[in-house]
């Protein structure tokens, strides 16, 4: 089949004040150094392979006291140009949240296309846009009750999953949208409880489906244009699959990332339908 990538426009935030000082999953070991110019020099290296392929990359300003910052895909999710705020789950990145709505007021976004939300979610570490829903983790982050708040925002059906493995901790760790206009995603069935895998099975059928050993490579936490999917370049199991379906795999070095329980997909938010607040 053959695909198509679509242009994006993402929002990231460089590694200039990453460590890992905290310990808020099971990744992350303070007592493990970071090396924090290799952080930036893989993280650039992901900004600049987004703009060959002809996409739009906006940046945050990173914060000294928010290490975390770097994982831009948990401050917000944005859909149809409309924007829902985050509110995270552990008080160590809490002040996130802010700096995200402030980078969308500055950007043309205000009045009633941004919803600072009343219940707990991680922006789009739990929340994955496929053509017909959202699908949301809960478990571990977010709060069940942010699904039905999504839903009201967006207008759009929210499919919630219960994710039992505290290796992969958010949604975007065990499952990934590889075309947003066909539902067709890849996913690690061991991350999910029996009931969720099944509905899983039921709204994707043809799903790629991702071994354990690619699964903790983080090999799910990828981003797709429709074409070339940006995933860890240790999950090398999912190389030869993904190319059978007509997709073209890029291996990306994030190793000092890994350190903090992120990768591709943590690191990039997607800007959807937000194309009028280009600057
Ligand atoms: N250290 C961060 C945390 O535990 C990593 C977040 C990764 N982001 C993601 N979208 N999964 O909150």
């Amino acid at each position: 089949m053959p695909r198509h990538a679509t242009p994006r426009r993402y929002l990231m935030c460089p590694p200039a004040h990453f460590k890992v000082t905290y310990s808020i999953n099971p990744w992350m070991d303070p007592a493990k150094p970071v090396d924090v110019p290799l952080a930036v020099a893989q993280w650039e290296d992901l900004r600049e392979r987004y703009r060959s392929l002809g996409h739009t990359v906006e940046e945050l300003t990173p914060r000294p006291e928010l290490p975390d910052m770097v994982f831009a895909a948990n401050g917000a999710t944005v859909i149809d140009g409309l924007v829902l705020g985050a509110r995270f789950a552990y008080r160590e990145r809490a002040p996130e949240a802010e700096e995200h709505l402030n980078w969308f007021r500055a950007h043309g976004f205000s009045g009633a296309a941004v919803h600072e939300p009343a219940h707990i979610n991680e922006g789009e570490g739990d929340f994955a846009v496929t053509a017909s829903w959202i699908l949301a983790g809960r478990g571990f982050r977010a709060s069940p009750l942010s699904h039905g708040e999504a839903q009201e925002f967006f207008g759009r059906p929210v499919i919630g999953l219960d994710l039992v493995d505290p290796r992969y901790y958010h949604l975007d760790t065990a499952l990934a949208v590889l075309d947003d206009a066909t539902d067709e995603v890849m996913y690690y069935p061991g991350a999910f409880s029996p009931g969720s895998r099944e509905v899983l099975r039921r709204l994707f059928p043809d799903a790629l489906i991702a071994e354990e050993a690619d699964a903790a490579a983080l090999g799910l936490n990828a981003v797709s244009d429709g074409r070339h999917v940006l995933l860890p370049q240790g999950a090398v199991g999912l190389f030869g699959p993904l190319r059978e379906r007509g997709f073209e795999p890029i291996g990306m070095d994030l190793g000092e990332l890994l350190k903090g329980g992120g990768s591709v997909k943590c690191c990039t938010q997607e800007l959807r339908g937000a194309l009028r607040g280009a600057r």
